[in-house]
């Protein structure tokens, strides 16, 4: 995938140039999972598996969109209309940006848009967030309205047209790292104030491997919505407004006060410890301390498997083969879970054995491949020069 195909496809679907394109990229979680709705913290990177639009502007108020992983067949969507869900269900993403933005005040224009993109579609590492994102950008760019809307604001607003046109009550992270990322920088972002940290993520002697199980769960599905729930109803029980409010010795005596039953103490006890072991992974970050960054991944992975019950059988056999490996900090899944990525924090030399390893293993257990990529923390969504 690369601009100057996009643009020469765009050419050939719209009869006329592209004017302009705009990139938004991936995500993945280093820690802090199932915190985000929570009110906690999160600490994603951006990553080089990125989603591209170009895009020209049109005089009407008619905006074309059209994907290169959609047999680029052209929906329209006409934007003087009431914007509502519809068929092809990929564009709901960008029906609901579209109808955010306008609602925001937005005086959008109409305009052709092709997308491509090499984020796997529903792979755990924020495809849709990706596609929100760079539909936000381009339809500002078209309209001569970039920065128009603040970077939380812009969040929010891709988010809540997952909510009401995908249908998927995800929290906030993945649009804010889309938006939001910085190149060589993990993000620690604190949801209950929008407060952005950017803590450096460049180590030259690490690496992060991503390895897909390719086993594919959409947060639309129920079990995501059970855990929010879960975890509203475990807060409630606490006398909270949300689980952040809670650290582990409440959450601890809440069990021995019969405050909360065994279920729900496991859902609490991962969200209080993930809090914490997010805040202590941005220490040990700044330290330079891999080797604790990368135990404090695996424990949560260990976690999200036995008390709040998100990872499924691919994702632990990825960890489990990556563990005893030299040279590997930690690993753990990454993402909403049920399938999805895992990530492997490891020292660079290593990275091409432990890629042999895992890929052995799975396939072993398995009888199919389990892709690998390694990549650096990049920057969140922006314009591109033209070629
Ligand atoms: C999905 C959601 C995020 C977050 C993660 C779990 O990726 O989209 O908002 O809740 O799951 O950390």
């Amino acid at each position: 995938m690369n601009l100057r195909a996009l643009q020469r496809d765009f050419q050939s679907l719209y009869g006329r140039p592209a004017a302009g394109a705009v990139r938004a990229p991936g995500r993945v979680n280093l820690i802090g999972e199932h915190t985000d709705y929570n009110d906690g913290f999160v600490l994603p990177i951006a990553i080089s598996r990125q989603t591209l639009a170009a895009y020209a502007r049109r005089d009407d108020r008619i905006v074309h969109f059209a994907s290169k992983q959609a047999e680029s067949q052209i929906v329209p969507v006409d934007l003087a209309a009431p914007i509502a869900r519809a068929e092809p269900t990929w564009a709901n993403y960008c029906r609901g940006v579209a109808a955010g933005l306008l609602a925001a005040g937005v005086e959008l224009t109409g305009a052709d848009v092709l997308f491509d993109s090499d984020v796997p579609l529903g792979g755990g590492l924020s495809s849709s967030a990706a596609l929100e994102v760079a539909t936000a950008l381009v339809l500002l760019e078209a309209a001569g309205a970039r920065g128009a809307v603040a970077a939380a604001d812009l969040a929010r607003l891709c988010q809540k047209a997952e909510h009401d046109f995908a249908g998927a009550p995800c929290g906030i992270m993945d649009q804010s790292i889309a938006i939001m990322g910085q190149a060589g920088r993990a993000m620690l972002l604190d949801c209950r104030g929008n407060e952005v940290r950017h803590v450096p993520f460049d180590d030259p002697d690490g690496v992060l491997l991503v390895a897909d199980t390719q086993v594919r769960h959409a947060i639309s599905g129920g079990a995501y919505a059970l855990r929010r729930q879960q975890c509203h109803a475990d807060a409630a029980a606490l006398g909270a407004k949300a689980l952040r409010e809670v650290d582990l010795p409440a959450v601890q005596a809440a069990l021995a006060e019969g405050k909360l039953d065994a279920p729900q103490f496991k859902r609490a006890r991962h969200v209080a410890g993930e809090i914490a072991r997010t805040l202590q992974a941005v220490q040990v970050l700044g330290e330079g301390d891999h080797k604790r960054f990368g135990q404090l991944m695996t424990a949560s992975h260990v976690s999200l498997r036995d008390d709040y019950e998100v990872s499924c059988e691919e994702l632990d056999a990825i960890v489990d083969a990556a563990l005893p490996v030299p040279g590997v900090h930690g690993a753990r899944m990454t993402g909403g879970g049920f399938g999805g990525c895992a990530i492997i924090l490891a020292h660079v030399s290593q990275a091409e054995r432990i890629t042999r390893i895992i890929q052995e293993a799975f396939a072993a257990r398995f009888g199919r491949r389990c892709p690998i990529f390694a990549t650096p923390a990049t920057a969140g969504a922006g314009p591109l020069a033209m070629e």
